[in-house]
């Protein structure tokens, strides 16, 4: 996904870089677009700009709104949720608007529409692009139904902190990995052509930098340098443009003192002039006038203003554009060429959409189609991931084994769709609880204990812990409810709420095997109760087909193979923590760590290694990145490349033997890592660069090939210019981030 390249001696710096720029559209189109505007008058032009909102909840149709649709003064509409609303305006757009120009009907269909698939960060633990992009499109096929065409999804903001209630939204903390989502997901939202009226135009967001927020803090500032900025937070958007994506959505946060709304330098000069992006760029919400509060802008109008220059063409629900910028223009502040700039960026989004031509949909009802449960569930099944699996104790035979089903999200199928899930009904949602009841009946014995994640009290603990003395397992399905994780939902600390951790301690005083299942939208600390549990799974917020993605995997009908996609910490005094950090010149080591409490009394000052550490809690993560376990085992070696020393054009191939050493049938993700040993600015101690799902049947052993070219090893400079340097290189062949077979070459 980098760009291409030329050798010098020592570096290697781009010449020409891909056509990013697949997406311009045709010069008919192009024509069309020129012609109209020639005919909108400012007024009309600036109606474009509006994106109007209505509450998710709003059930008339206003006279207000319907007036504004007929004056030309709205480009788009945000939670038009009838059917016969949406009809309505459309008609009023294209029959009585001065220009008839279409309107857009947006909604946050982000992992899912009424089949609500597992939160992104779930998908994203499947590291199966092909799901991703069949959720999406599936997502894309019932939402076009009642006229919705424009999602504000995918969300690929690189997530390295936990506590961010945003995370849940993630791709993760990869920027590879984020790619591939990226990618996928603009696919399956677009399709082949965005004029199929099951298509909808994807908006990637939040650009940029909002992932970075300090401490975790939602909406927080962002300080991220260039280098970092388009090697880590960039890269899954300048995948969405390659992909075609037709918005951006600019973030709340401010980016090295600058609004993401009102930042030049990210909707100018990296998104149209290195990207080549041609599609328009919506605020989010309010995020225009909150660069007063920002402290950007004195007031509204030069919010606008502000907004106007940097690039910014569509405004969400709030009126600075509207009300402002006709003046700005009249007074000669702003460049009406400017403005035409912006309303071509839209009008060509609506021109490929087809709307001009057909703005009608079919609305026939294919929510919840048994298709897009049985591709929920196997994408719940895929992205849940097995954590510890003490002596092999997964999978449970249960029509052997009496099962006590314990927990606040047993049984909580609001709480299991997730964030984000505004269309998606509990109604239709399958919990743990009642696959297992259809399946092994009277085998199960549920008692909640708890009854929400948060609950304190312990008044349901002595009915949980008598339905545990009748049981072989306890099965205890717990997290977070839906609402700790997601927009503003940013926690200090990120352990099971509530009285969770004090009920499994009790439990496990009987001392019978206990599984947990993990619901929630982050990594969730563990320390207080891990060596408590002999099983954990993390099933995210696995959506409307949970439970039965569940069972399936307890049972054993299926081995688990979803892997972590950000690194689960120890504790929140490690956070922010994530594999691909740089080495410092003092790399902490197992042979040189000395933990708290082994420090000798009174120990000489600087006895203890002077390494880059924690003395309480080291400096590993619980779980890397990419980890995740099966029913099996799996074994890699003999890893071999076609040669030591690469030049530009090469392809280093990579060769290696895996073996399914276990008992079961499996499927191992196999994880290529590399390290670019020294370079020009230092560069991470592994960078993830591909990666392959291998099923493998107990016993068997194959050869795989991984192809890598070698400009897929450069990295950007401060300017964004792709540059690969001369030198040595590691290679890891790897299960997940911290473990592997490792090799080393050179490129000259
Ligand atoms: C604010 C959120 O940040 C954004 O992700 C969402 O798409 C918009 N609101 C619209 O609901």
């Amino acid at each position: 996904m980098k760009c291409f390249f030329t050798l010098t001696f020592v570096s290697i710096s781009i010449l020409s870089c891909n056509d990013l720029t697949s997406n311009k559209s045709q010069s008919g189109a192009e024509q069309k677009i020129d012609s109209l505007l020639s005919l909108m008058t400012l007024e009309e032009k600036i109606g474009q700009t509006a994106l109007r909102g209505t509450s998710s909840r709003e059930k008339g149709l206003p006279e207000k709104l319907k007036e504004q649709v007929r004056n030309g003064e709205v480009g788009a509409m945000l939670n038009v949720m009838n059917v016969e609303h949406v009809k309505e305006l459309q008609r009023i757009a294209m029959e009585e608007s001065p220009r008839r120009v279409p309107l857009i009907f947006a909604r946050d269909v982000i992992h899912g529409f009424k089949t609500i698939f597992p939160i992104p960060l779930g998908q994203a633990a499947s590291w199966n692009p092909d799901l991703i992009e069949d959720g999406a499109r599936i997502a894309a096929k019932e939402a076009t139904t009642r006229g919705i065409r424009w999602t504000f999804a995918p969300m690929v903001d690189i997530a390295r902190d936990p506590r961010w209630g945003r995370i849940a939204e993630s791709p993760g903390e990869d920027p590879y990995l984020a790619e591939v989502v990226s990618l996928a997901s603009v696919r399956g939202y677009q399709g082949d052509d965005l004029a199929n009226s099951e298509s909808m135009v994807a908006c990637v967001k939040h650009f940029a930098g909002y992932g970075a927020a300090i401490g975790g803090r939602d909406y927080n500032t962002a300080i991220i340098h260039e280098e970092l900025l388009y090697n880590t937070y960039l890269p899954p958007f300048k995948a969405a443009v390659e992909a075609g994506v037709g918005t951006f959505m600019t973030s709340f946060n401010e980016l090295n003192g600058v609004p993401a709304t009102g930042n030049q330098f990210l909707l100018q000069n990296v998104l149209r002039d290195q990207w080549g992006f041609d599609g328009f760029v919506v605020s989010d919400w309010n995020s225009v006038i909150e660069m007063i509060p920002h402290g950007y802008a004195a007031d509204e109008r030069e919010a606008a203003l502000k907004a106007g220059k940097a690039g910014m063409d569509m405004e969400m629900t709030s009126d600075a554009y509207a009300d402002h910028l006709k003046d700005l223009i009249t007074e000669g502040l702003l460049d009406e060429s400017t403005l035409d700039e912006m309303i071509k960026n839209i009008l060509r989004i609506k021109f490929n959409m087809g709307l001009f031509e057909n703005a009608d949909f079919e609305s026939e009802n294919i929510d919840y189609h048994p298709d897009h449960l049985e591709a929920a569930k196997q994408s719940a099944m895929e992205s849940m991931v097995l954590l510890k699996n003490s002596k092999n104790f997964l999978p449970i035979n249960f029509s052997k084994t009496k099962v006590a089903v314990i927990g606040p999200l047993a049984d909580a199928p609001h709480e299991q769709l997730g964030t984000w899930t505004f269309d998606g009904e509990q109604k239709h949602t399958i919990t743990p609880l009642m696959t297992l009841k259809k399946q092994y009946g009277s085998q199960v014995n549920f008692v909640s204990g708890l009854t929400h994640s948060r609950d304190k009290s312990k008044k349901g603990f002595s009915k949980a812990i008598e339905a545990a003395k009748n049981s072989d397992v306890i099965l205890f399905i717990g997290g977070e409810e839906a609402i700790l994780s997601g927009e503003a939902h940013s926690r200090a600390n990120i352990d099971l709420p509530g009285s969770q951790e004090e009920l499994i301690k009790e439990l496990s005083k009987l001392n019978k095997p206990i599984v947990l299942v993990i619901m929630a939208g982050r990594p969730i600390t563990l320390g207080n109760i891990l060596s408590d549990v002999d099983a954990v799974i993390m099933a995210w917020h696995p959506g409307t087909m949970g439970g039965p993605a569940l069972v399936d995997l307890l049972s054993g009908k299926i081995s688990p193979s979803g892997r972590l996609p950000v690194t689960w910490p120890k504790s929140v005094g490690q956070i922010p923590i994530f594999y691909n950090h740089k080495n410092t010149g003092r790399p902490a080591s197992k042979e040189s760590f000395v933990g708290i409490d082994d420090i000798p009394i009174g120990a000489w000052q600087s006895s203890l290694g002077n390494n880059s550490h924690y003395l309480d809690d080291g400096f590993t993560p619980l779980f890397p990145f990419g980890f995740g376990l099966t029913y099996s085992d799996f074994e890699y070696s003999e890893l071999r490349l076609n040669k030591k020393t690469f030049e530009i054009g090469d392809a280093v191939e990579v060769k290696f033997n895996l073996t399914n050493t276990g008992s079961k049938n499996a499927t191992e993700v196999v994880q290529y890592y590399f390290q670019d040993v020294s370079a020009s600015i230092t560069r991470p101690i592994r960078e993830l660069v591909g990666f392959d799902k291998i099923a493998l049947k107990s016993g068997e052993e194959k050869e795989i090939t991984f192809l890598l070219p070698i400009e897929e090893l450069s990295f950007y400079n401060k300017n964004g210019e792709p540059v690969l340097e001369a030198g040595e290189f590691n290679l890891w062949v790897a299960p997940n981030a911290q473990e592997g077979i490792k090799t080393s070459f050179n490129v000259r």
